[in-house]
């Protein structure tokens, strides 16, 4: 079933998602199969539980290696689902990159990430992911943990001039490399 996504101003955007306990549980695994049907049905490159109204910390992505080599990064990253994450930040140095993001519909802006991470969490069989990321990659596990505290990419911007309309920004900001496909 596709689930129903939800938009900047709703409160499950706000809280904290609670962790989830018993990965395994019928429950869960039936969200999960939604879950990834609402992803694929997107065709974006990451999802979060509460963007479909379940305050749960669980977070989807994946990124095809077209998709990487448009962003300037070198790897595809596999589908990957991730419960109770935990990000290490692994440097200091932050980058600069628009994002997008399915809960702000139409618009994007420039966002400052932490150039490299180590992530850590449960597979849906409950498995350990224990993966260290980079460029795009660390950037879009950034965006959908924050999901999970409640926090939307503009709350992480210094600069709100760099937010805008997608269709005005692609054409009056952006530089060419920059305006790639997503
Ligand atoms: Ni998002």
């Amino acid at each position: 079933m596709i689930l129903p996504v939800a938009r900047m101003g709703e409160p499950v955007l706000q809280a904290r998602a609670e962790e989830v306990t018993e990965v395994t549980a019928p429950i869960v695994q039936a969200f999960i199969t939604d879950f990834v049907e609402t992803f694929h049905a997107l065709n974006g490159v990451g999802l979060a539980a509460p963007q479909v109204f379940k305050s749960w910390r669980m977070v989807i992505f994946q990124l095809s290696k077209d998709r990487a080599q448009a962003r300037g990064y070198h790897e595809a990253v596999p589908l990957t689902i991730l419960i109770n994450p935990v990000i290490e930040y692994l440097t200091d140095e932050t980058d600069l990159v628009w994002e997008a993001c399915f809960s702000i519909p139409d618009m994007m802006g420039e966002v400052p990430r932490c150039k490299a991470i180590r992530y850590r969490g449960v597979s849906p069989e409950g498995h350990l992911i224990d993966r260290q990321a980079e460029g795009y990659h660390a950037r879009m596990v950034q965006h959908e943990c924050d999901h999970l505290d409640g926090i939307l990419y503009p709350m992480r911007m210094p600069d709100m001039s760099r937010f805008g309309f997608v269709n005005e920004i692609r054409q009056r900001l952006m530089t060419p490399s920059e305006a790639s496909p997503s």
